[in-house]
This record gives structure tokens, C-alpha cells and sequence, in this order.
């Protein structure tokens, strides 16, 4: 046998396992091509709620449903417009998540007691193999506790929940390391809950120009990430700030004696305000590459336990726009915990 050979035996014994953990019931967590979810079957409602135990998650709100392919959505929606069966036949398996009228079976306990559905097939290969395997719905959030940032590396899962998931299946880092996009199809006109992996520029290529409504906010109108819900955060505290703005709130916060590092999109400085001498970190300049590796590197620096954390803002365009969701999200969430 070969070594390939075996690592494709090895890799199908650990499903037949994850397979037979999660028909008794049990949790696993598993790669997506987004990031790490925590899986159970999704018609098993104590397997459900053990999910919503482990993350500490308030249960009104509602999971995702993983399918290994869109005939199985038939099973799970009680209606799929037009517009869905486009939007799945062009970006399933992939980074789209669907929200469509419930079938009166499906538990309640997934959808947080409404009566819609949230779908998607993912696209990496060891969810589609575990999915395939399955033969049925995986209801999993991303595999970390309520608030926290998503994980997009296995270890990332074992270090904050190991302990209480039944297993964890090793499929490496995550191709996208952002969550999917979030589509509504209960009104008339699709519409993005939530910014994620698949750019609103895709979706408008499949619906149109005016098919979608994004509701993303507008370049000018003012940014309070206080009223924005805190979620994804770091434990270090973070500022997101304009070039402008950067380098004066740094100067103030290291007057004070504040350990601060600075964390940019790596492009050119020229022009730009120069800032005091602090740690700098670099994230790529592109927002697939730079979404990518958000949260992996604001865990990393969580661990240099800086006292704050200064984010250079992104541009503020459509492409950039799941990331700027995200890293006000961050902003929010992580001076909601510290309080500094
Ligand atoms: O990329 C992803 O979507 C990852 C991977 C694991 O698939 N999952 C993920 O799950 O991000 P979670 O639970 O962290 O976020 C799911 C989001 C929540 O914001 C939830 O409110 C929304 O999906 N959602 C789920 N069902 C919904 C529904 N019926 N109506 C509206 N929003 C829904
Ligand atoms: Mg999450």
C-alpha cells in the first residue's frame, strides 16, 4: 500500500467514527472551507442542545443546517424559489448559506424556534465526505464558544473546547477563514444577513444588479461599533481607526503607558502619517488573503497580551466589506469584555 493509500484509509476510518459518534448522538467538530463548525445530527434534538451547552450559546439563536448536496434541501425547506435553486446550482458546494421557509419537521430547536431554515453545503472535502457519509442534516455553528473569534485551524478547536467535543477531525486550515454569506430568501428580493466568504459581487453575477439587497452601511454614514453586537472577539482590546485617527490615539495611549501594537494591511505607507515606534503586524493587503488570516493572527496576538490592539481600517469598499463587518464586530465585542 501505498503512503497515500494509507492516509486515504486512515482518513476514511476517522469518518466511519465521526459517522458513528454523531449517529449516537455525539458531537464533532469538523473543517468547513470557511471555518471549523461543531457538528450533531440535526434531527436529534439532545444532540442539538449538547451543541448549544458546549458554545454557551442563548438558544434562540438559530444554526445552520450542512447538507452533503442541494437535493437534499428538499427535505429540510418547505419552499425554494427560483432564485434559491440558482443561487444553490452556482455556488453549492461553497460559502453560501441559504434562509428558507422551514418544513414543519424540522426541530425547532436548530432554527431557535422560527419557522425558517438556514442551509448550506460546504465544499471542503472532509465536510462533503462526513456529510456523504452521514447521510443526513449536520446542524454546526463555528466550533467556538458564543462571542469568541471563529476557529479556522483544527488546534484552534481542541484549545478552547476539546475537552468537551467527541471529536475533532483534522482537515487543516481554512481555504476562506471567514464565515459564509448569509442570504435570506423569505422576501420577495434575496437579501444578505450577513457579509461573509462569497462576495456580494458573486451573487449579484446570478441575480442581478437590483436582485439582491445588501443593506451594506454606505461609505458616509457614521461607524458606532458600540451599538453593533459584539461577537468574534479577541480578548485584547481593539480600536479600529483610519490612517488618520491612528496615529494620534497611539501616542495617546502609549502617553499613558499602554502596551499597544498596531496590526495593517500591508500596503504602501508613503504619504501616510508616520507612527511611534510600537510592534507592528502585517495582514496581506487583498481581502480573500487578508480575511484569510484575520482571526488566526488576532489570536496569535492575543497571546503577547498587548492592552490594546490598533487596527488600521480596511477600505472602505464592497470587497472589504466582510472583513470590516467582522473586525467591528471585534471591536465591539472586545471592549464589551475588558471594559478597559
Ligand atoms: O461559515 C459558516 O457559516 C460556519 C460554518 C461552520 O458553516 N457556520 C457559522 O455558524 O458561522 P454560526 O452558528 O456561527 O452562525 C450562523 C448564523 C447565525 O448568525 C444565525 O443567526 C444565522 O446563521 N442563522 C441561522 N439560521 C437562521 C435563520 N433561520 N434565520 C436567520 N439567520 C439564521
Ligand atoms: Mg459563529
Amino acid at each position: 500500500m501505498t503512503s497515500r493509500e494509507k492516509r486515504g484509509t486512515s482518513a476514511s476510518l476517522l469518518i466511519a467514527q465521526a459517522v458513528e459518534r454523531l449517529r449516537g448522538g455525539n458531537v464533532v467538530a469538523f473543517p468547513t472551507e470557511t471555518v471549523y463548525g461543531l457538528g450533531a445530527d440535526a434531527r436529534n434534538e439532545a444532540a442539538v442542545k449538547r451543541v448549544f451547552e458546549i458554545k454557551r450559546r442563548p438558544a434562540d439563536h438559530p444554526l445552520i443546517v450542512h447538507l452533503a448536496d442541494a437535493t437534499q434541501a428538499e427535505a429540510w425547506a418547505a419552499e425554494i424559489p427560483d432564485a434559491a435553486r440558482q443561487l444553490m446550482a452556482r455556488f453549492w458546494p461553497g460559502p453560501l448559506t441559504l434562509v428558507l421557509p422551514a418544513r414543519d419537521d424540522v426541530p425547532r430547536v436548530v432554527t431557535g424556534g422560527q419557522d425558517s431554515v438556514a442551509l448550506r453545503v460546504p465544499s471542503h472535502p472532509m465536510a462533503l465526505a462526513l456529510l456523504n457519509a452521514f447521510d443526513g442534516g449536520l446542524a454546526a455553528p463555528s466550533a467556538n464558544r458564543f462571542g469568541a473569534i471563529s476557529p479556522t485551524e483544527a488546534w484552534h478547536v481542541r484549545a478552547a473546547i476539546g475537552d468537551q467535543v467527541d471529536l475533532v477531525l483534522d482537515g487543516g486550515p481554512c481555504r476562506y477563514g471567514l464565515e459564509s454569506t448569509i442570504v435570506s430568501l423569505l422576501d420577495e428580493r434575496p437579501r444578505v444577513l450577513r457579509p461573509g466568504a462569497l462576495p456580494l459581487a458573486a451573487l449579484r453575477e446570478i441575480l442581478g444588479e437590483e436582485g439582491i439587497e445588501s443593506g451594506r452601511p454606505v461609505a458616509s454614514s457614521p461607524r458606532v461599533p458600540g451599538a453593533l453586537p459584539g461577537h468574534y472577539a479577541p480578548s485584547t482590546p481593539l480600536e479600529v481607526h483610519s490612517i488618520a485617527t491612528l496615529a494620534p490615539r497611539a501616542e495617546a495611549l502609549l502617553a499613558q503607558g499602554l502596551r499597544v501594537a498596531v496590526l495593517r494591511g500591508n500596503r504602501s505607507t508613503r504619504g501616510k502619517p508616520t507612527l511611534p515606534p510600537m510592534p507592528q503586524f502585517l495582514l496581506p493587503s487583498q481581502p480573500e488573503p487578508y480575511g484569510r488570516s484575520l482571526y488566526a493572527r488576532l489570536r496569535e496576538l492575543d497571546r503577547f497580551a498587548f492592552d490594546r490592539l490598533l487596527v488600521e481600517a480596511p477600505p472602505d469598499t464592497e470587497a472589504w466589506w466582510a472583513v470590516n463587518d467582522r473586525l467591528a464586530r471585534a471591536a465591539a465585542g472586545s471592549q464589551r469584555e475588558s471594559r478597559l
